[in-house]
């Protein structure tokens, strides 16, 4: 979507970066030196999948979660159960998960939502509400924000058939059932529903993975470190580059910092175009 005289000069104003498709400015005109991509390597991706778990069957009953380690040491097995799913098996097996405790208070999962080729993949980290009520990422006052974030740079959720995958962002999160209350994932239930968000990414391939908050970072990342510190450059996920920002739930309680983010999807929407798929 071109920016008209108007939109680019009040962005401008704003002290927001325009960022043009097909103009993608080197690396030292486009942001200043501490915001430059690193080379993608910067932040080797996790080698082995992030302790995956057995998936219980749907009938069993359920267990009280087990102690990390036990989570960890059991975690191969789940990995490979799903490791080879396409995407209907994969949503089919997430929608009678029972590998953890939020199975029982859920009103439905919460796969993810976009085209099955999105160059896009953006992370965030479970279901409210609204999205445990309908089933799709993202559709509360925060996923209203981060749309319209995306639909700056013309990228959408929507899976039409008319929409290119390059302009196309596939949306999940790091837990596909959600924490009563919205309280924070635990990490038992993070590592029982990491190999899930894996292989959506396996699947996907995707050109370049936005990792919105503290818990797409811990899956992703393996790290504990503030937004703050990780934003502004490059890492990378199983050699996809992945960029880091903050969630927009966040960004409704600090509108201060949505410059920030917005220059985080700009050097996202910078690496997209730069790499091959
Ligand atoms: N916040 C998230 O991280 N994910 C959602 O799906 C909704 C809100």
């Amino acid at each position: 979507m071109p920016w008209s005289e108007r939109q680019r000069s009040m962005l401008e104003r704003m002290g927001l970066r325009v960022w043009a498709r097909g103009a993608v400015a080197a690396p030292s005109q486009a942001m200043p030196p501490e915001r430059q991509p690193a080379p993608l390597k910067v932040r080797p991706a996790p080698t082995s999948a992030p302790t995956p778990v057995p998936i219980r069957p749907a009938v069993s009953a359920v267990v009280p979660a087990p102690a990390p380690v036990v989570a960890v040491a059991a975690s191969a097995s789940a990995a490979g159960a799903v490791s080879t799913l396409d995407w209907p098996a994969l949503q089919q097996v997430v929608a009678g998960c029972r590998a953890c405790g939020l199975c029982e208070s859920r009103t439905r999962t919460v796969f993810g939502v976009g085209h099955p080729q999105a160059h896009w993949l953006v992370v965030g980290e479970a279901p409210g509400a609204e999205e445990d009520r309908q089933g799709e990422p993202f559709v509360g006052a925060a996923g209203q924000l981060l749309d319209r974030m995306l639909a700056a740079l013309d990228l959408s959720r929507a899976d039409d058939g008319a929409r290119p995958a390059a302009r196309s962002v596939y949306i999940a999160n790091t837990l596909k059932c959600r924490p009563p209350g919205n309280r924070n994932p635990t990490p038992d239930e993070l590592a029982r529903c990491e190999p899930y968000l894996a292989r959506q990414i396996d699947l996907l391939q995707p050109r370049i993975v936005l990792a919105m908050g503290r818990f797409a970072v811990q899956s992703l990342l393996r790290s504990d470190e503030a937004i703050g510190k990780l934003r502004g450059r490059v890492h990378a996920y199983q050699g996809v580059p992945l960029v880091v920002t903050y969630h927009p739930a966040y960004l409704l309680r600090n509108p201060a910092d949505k410059a920030k983010a917005w220059d985080d999807l700009c050097l996202a929407a910078d690496l997209a175009e730069r790499g091959p798929r």
